[in-house]
């Protein structure tokens, strides 16, 4: 009998622990039945972030040009984004750099120590700019690169700079948050969103940048309803700030500009109505091409909407709020328009292949797509990580 008992209580101990490892695995999709197909979300967050700059640079036509009217009209003479092959559409800066961070990401595997994973980022971050040409690359991207020095201990850290507010490292985090989904890694995704960002960026409102677009992809990968998500910003920010404390570099000239991307993010909540996560969004009644160019411009640094750390992945959210699983306006609104368009698109092209996949999206937007191959495999890898 008791050989009996201690038969039976080993197979319901195993038993068990086989259903709460499942459970745990299951655990950071619970908010939907995304355990199954979500690779196909990876992949897709990974290709469809490409897939956005491309058609949002547009060979470089389209990110500089100031008027969304005139992006628009050329669009529809081309038959709209449906008719768009992106074949000899190249994928800017913001790809090459997102794809340096998954890289690192990837290599570094299980060992996320600042000690493995940060000299692997600033090596990746160092080498990708020999694929620049004709990408155009940010200047603070760049001149941060050339000042790395990967193979020396602490080669990594670049000093803080008051000019480093551009969204050059908010444009290549979104699969940070892909490695780091789950709620429990919340602190990991904070540290390592911040410390890649100040490789090329150590602002706060460049840094921040990075933290936005690594937090709204993990929120997108778990489903979390869309309008929830800025409040989330909100309460992760005392936590970054922290951090920062923490960290111990450069802390005060840090915080003496701190307030900025938090204020700007309180005001752009509060203009929708979702500053308390519970309501949802409200828009102007006329919303159109030439009022959004107006409103991105307004909540910029400097009159470029989306080419700040906080107004990147802000108008990158604006257009998720309000297109819901629609690529066609997802593409309106975040990739068409007289700001720094390629990047806004970048961003939410990967928030909305974490959420729908490649659901509703032209084939002929990404089947050739530059990178692809590389892109998918890369999403893989994450997931198969995760
Ligand atoms: N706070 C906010 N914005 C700032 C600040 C500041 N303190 N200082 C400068 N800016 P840039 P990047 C703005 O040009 O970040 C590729 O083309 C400044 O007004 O150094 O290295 C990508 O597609 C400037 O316009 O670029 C992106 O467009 C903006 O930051 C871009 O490069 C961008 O800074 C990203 O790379
Ligand atoms: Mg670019």
């Amino acid at each position: 009998m008791k050989m009996f008992n201690a038969t039976m209580k080993r197979r319901v101990f195993t038993a068990l622990a086989v259903i709460l490892f499942f459970a745990g695995l299951c655990k950071p999709f619970s908010r939907s039945n995304m355990c199954s197909g979500i690779v196909e979300n990876y992949v897709a967050a990974m290709v469809l972030s490409a897939a956005g700059d491309a058609l949002g640079y547009k060979n470089g036509n389209w990110e500089f040009c100031k008027n969304g009217s005139v992006i628009h009209a050329k669009l529809a003479e081309l038959g709209g984004i449906e008719n768009i092959n992106v074949e000899d559409w190249i994928v800017s800066d913001d790809t090459v750099m997102h794809i340096a961070t998954a890289e690192a990401l990837v290599k570094a595997g299980k060992n996320i120590e600042p000690s493995n994973l940060y000299p692997l980022l600033a090596k990746k971050y160092k080498e990708c700019m020999n694929d620049m040409a004709g990408r155009a690359a940010g200047p603070t991207c760049m001149n941060s690169c050339f000042m790395l020095n990967p193979a020396t201990p602490n080669g990594w850290q670049i000093p803080f700079h008051k000019a480093a507010g551009g969204c050059g490292a908010a444009m290549r985090a979104m699969c940070i948050g892909l490695r780091f989904p789950r709620p429990d890694q919340q602190n990991d995704l904070i540290r390592i969103s911040i410390e890649s960002g100040r490789m090329t960026h150590h602002h706060p409102t460049g840094y921040l940048g990075s933290l936005a677009a690594a937090l709204f992809t993990s929120y997108a990968i778990n489903r979390k309803p869309t309008h929830e998500w800025g409040k989330g910003l909100m309460d992760v920010l005392p936590l970054a700030k922290e951090y920062v404390e923490d960290a111990g570099r450069d802390v005060s000239q840090n915080l003496d500009v701190w307030s900025y991307f938090e204020d700007q993010w309180h005001s752009y909540l509060e203009k929708r109505g979702i500053l308390n996560g519970l309501s949802l969004p409200i828009f102007p009644e006329e919303y159109g091409v030439e009022n959004r160019d107006q409103f991105y411009s307004s909540v910029s640094y400097s009159g470029w909407g989306g080419s700040s750390g906080h107004d990147a992945p802000m108008i990158a959210y604006d257009a998720i709020l309000a297109s819901g699983d629609n690529w066609t306006e997802l593409a309106h609104r975040a990739f068409f328009h007289g700001g720094d368009s390629d990047s806004t698109a970048a961003i939410a092209g990967a928030w909305f292949g974490s959420m729908y996949g490649f659901k509703g999206v032209p084939k002929a937007n990404y089947k050739k797509l530059e990178y692809r191959d590389r892109l998918e495999q890369l999403g893989k890898d994450l997931y198969h990580l995760v």
